[in-house]
């Protein structure tokens, strides 16, 4: 029999949710048999340093620490876990990204989504469903109602339950959909596929 290949896997956060996320990555080969991949628990990081060495004490994995530039620099994380408070994820979504060599512009709400892709003309634009001033369905609507934006493809995020919020945001011409929460890799792949053009299909439809 093949040996399943490892995932190295790093987790930000070792509160409630990034508990239940361990203890699913620790528990995922007993469900699956043969177990397509195995989960490898390598860093755990939290800003409350004993939080993080607690995580890494009770979740088995191999190092904790406070910083998350030290889980993205290492080569044998393949995943990363973001279990952090909302307001957190721009920072690790955008270091992954920049890790691409991708420059990453950053908006306060859809209002200065809008405003800023017609001034900085991205190569891509990436809305959630859900923001402060304008959502991202109307940004979307702005966006292809402007012959400057009309064509800049879009990723819309969200973390509406169902399929629901995929079928809207490609019904309104996003070219890709990433259900909350989402794994790095996959929002990376996706990114990569929307650069390089790929045939506009709304992701996870
Ligand atoms: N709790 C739930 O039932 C639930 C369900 C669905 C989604 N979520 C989402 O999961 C995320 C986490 O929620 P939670 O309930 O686990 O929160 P929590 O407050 O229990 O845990 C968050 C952890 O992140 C740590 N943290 C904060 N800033 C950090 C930073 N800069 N770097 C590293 N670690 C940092 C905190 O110290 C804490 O341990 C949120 O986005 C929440 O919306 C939670």
């Amino acid at each position: 029999m093949v040996s399943p290949r490892t995932i190295g896997v790093g987790l930000v956060g070792y509160g409630q949710m990034g508990r239940i996320h361990t203890l699913a990555y620790r528990t995922i080969p007993l469900y699956y048999e043969p177990a397509p991949l195995i989960p490898k628990l390598v860093g755990v990081c939290d800003n409350n340093q004993s939080r993080a060495e607690v995580g890494r004490i009770q979740g088995g994995y191999e190092f904790a620490c406070d910083d998350a530039m030290k889980l993205i620099e290492r080569k044998d994380i393949d995943l990363i876990c973001v279990c952090t408070p909302n307001k957190l994820h721009y920072p690790v979504v955008k270091a992954a990204l920049e890790g691409e060599n991708l420059k990453v512009v950053r908006a306060a709400d859809g209002e200065e989504a809008v405003r800023l892709t017609r001034q900085v003309r991205p190569a891509a634009v990436i809305l959630d469903l859900l923001m402060p001033k304008v959502d991202g369905i109307s940004a979307l609507l702005r966006l292809r109602a402007d012959p400057v934006t009309r064509s800049t493809p879009v990723l819309m995020i969200s973390g509406m339950p169902g399929k629901d919020a995929a079928r809207l945001a490609g019904a309104y011409g996003a070219v890709k959909f990433i259900a909350k929460p989402f794994q790095l890799l996959d929002l990376l792949q996706t990114v990569e596929d929307m650069l390089a053009g790929a045939a506009p299909v709304a992701g996870n439809v």
